[in-house]
This record gives C-alpha cells, sequence and structure tokens, in this order.
C-alpha cells in the first residue's frame, strides 16, 4: 500500500473534483462532497476521459465525454455506457492534509 500526501483539504470546495498525477502509478481524481473526500482512478473505464473534468451529482462522477457514470464511493459503474467498475482509493485527512492510499 502506498500513501501520497496532496494539500490542504480545505481548498477543496464542495462537489470539486481534482486530478493529481501520482508519480509511477498515474492520475487520479480526488473530489469533495459535503465534509466527505473520495479518491478515484482519473481516466473512465470506457474511453480515455480525464473525470476531473466532469461533474459530481450526489455520489456519483459523471464522465465528461459520453455521460456514463460511477458511485465515488464504491467505483461501481452506474450508468452506461461505464461498465467496468473504476478503482477506489482510501482518504484521510490529517492534520488538515487531504491523504490518499492507493489500493
Ligand atoms: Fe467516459 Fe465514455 S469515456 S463514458
Amino acid at each position: 500500500m502506498r500513501t501520497e500526501q496532496l494539500f490542504a483539504a480545505e481548498s477543496l470546495e464542495d462537489g470539486e473534483i481534482r486530478r493529481h498525477e501520482i508519480d509511477g502509478y498515474g492520475p487520479v481524481s480526488v473530489c469533495r462532497i459535503g465534509a466527505e473526500y473520495f479518491c478515484f482512478d482519473d481516466t473512465c473505464t470506457h474511453e480515455d476521459a480525464s473525470l476531473a473534468d466532469g461533474e459530481i451529482d450526489g455520489d456519483e462522477v459523471i464522465c465528461p465525454f459520453h455521460m456514463g457514470s460511477f458511485n465515488v464511493r464504491t467505483g461501481d459503474a452506474v450508468r452506461a455506457p461505464c461498465f467496468h467498475p473504476l478503482k477506489v482509493h482510501d482518504t484521510a485527512v490529517v492534520d488538515g492534509v487531504l491523504v490518499i492510499t492507493l489500493r
């Protein structure tokens, strides 16, 4: 398991998604929903879209390319044309810093 410190958690607005490149892993997206933070692979499992360019709707991230969606808590594909799940990662806020643990 690999842990990465990203940035000040409060710098992320409610409903915002931000792409973050992890050396040796690739891009992940982090988002905030209320007081909760979620992290998942940034690249859609349908094609090559960056989910950080999408939108949050409830517990889902909507892909900007074909409007498929995933549950940000579980990574489950919710709306077609997304059928393959998205890998999700653990998040924590430590001393105000958003920390992710890659799965
Ligand atoms: Fe994401 Fe098609 S690339 S729904």
